[in-house]
């Protein structure tokens, strides 16, 4: 079984308790959602593999480590996703990028998917999936099924906020993914939202509502 990693910084916690308000603005929650996953980031890849290499500094030469040729790519699940991608490619810049189109059924909450476009190499990259909001968990399994289908063999899911049910679909259809929490919540109420969540992400993300 993989890892399931609920973030304790307390930059982490505290952007989170700023987007969770119902009167922070498009342009500031899209703001901390990109500040916080340059920090997720940052954790998230903690354990990328290191190589020595030998430089030569103003003074005299020395061994330092470098990321050791690992490729990588950032998957965003659309809308919401697109949010995380930003403060991703900050810390990564040379990851590629992919996307997955993916919306929740307002009624029966199951994910439909409308477009999937991956880096060609995509089998031989370290893939991290991002979305805001793991809820039900049907849009996450049904992105990370699209991705294994295309022959990834590490992904790495990254969200801000998690329901314990969807973690748990999650877990159980992908034990083998790394999941990576902002916070994880109560639960779902009876419309699939999170609470006590931060409302619908892609909406405030893109002020659609
Ligand atoms: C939201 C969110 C996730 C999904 C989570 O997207 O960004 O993709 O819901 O819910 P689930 O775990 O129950 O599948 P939504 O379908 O609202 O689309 P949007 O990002 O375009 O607004
Ligand atoms: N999608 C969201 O954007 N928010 C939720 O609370 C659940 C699903």
């Amino acid at each position: 079984m993989a890892n399931t990693i609920i973030m304790e910084h307390p930059l982490i916690k505290h952007k989170i308790g700023m987007i969770r308000r119902r009167e922070v603005g498009s342009k500031d929650f899209r703001q901390m959602i990109r500040e916080i996953s340059m920090l997720m980031c940052y954790e998230a890849t903690r354990n990328l593999p290191l190589a020595d290499i030998e430089i030569e500094t103003p003074i005299c030469r020395t061994t330092v480590q470098e990321i050791r040729g690992k490729k990588l790519a950032v998957v965003p699940i659309l809308r919401a996703g697109l949010g995380m991608v930003d403060g991703m490619l900050e810390m990564i810049p040379a990851a590629k990028v992919g996307h997955i189109g993916m919306f929740r059924d307002e009624t029966t909450h199951e994910p439909h998917e409308y477009y999937f476009k991956m880096p060609q190499d995509i089998e031989q990259r370290d893939i991290f999936v991002v979305d805001p909001m793991l809820a039900t968990g049907g849009s996450a399994v049904a992105a990370i099924n699209m991705i294994k289908k295309r022959g990834a063999q590490k992904i790495t899911f990254m969200c801000i906020i998690a329901a314990p049910e969807g973690l748990e679909v999650l877990r159980k259809a992908h034990p083998d993914v790394d999941i990576y929490i902002g916070a994880l919540d109560e639960k779902l109420n009876e419309d699939k939202y999170i609470v006590p969540g931060l409302g619908d992400a892609g909406d405030r993300i893109f002020g659609t509502k």
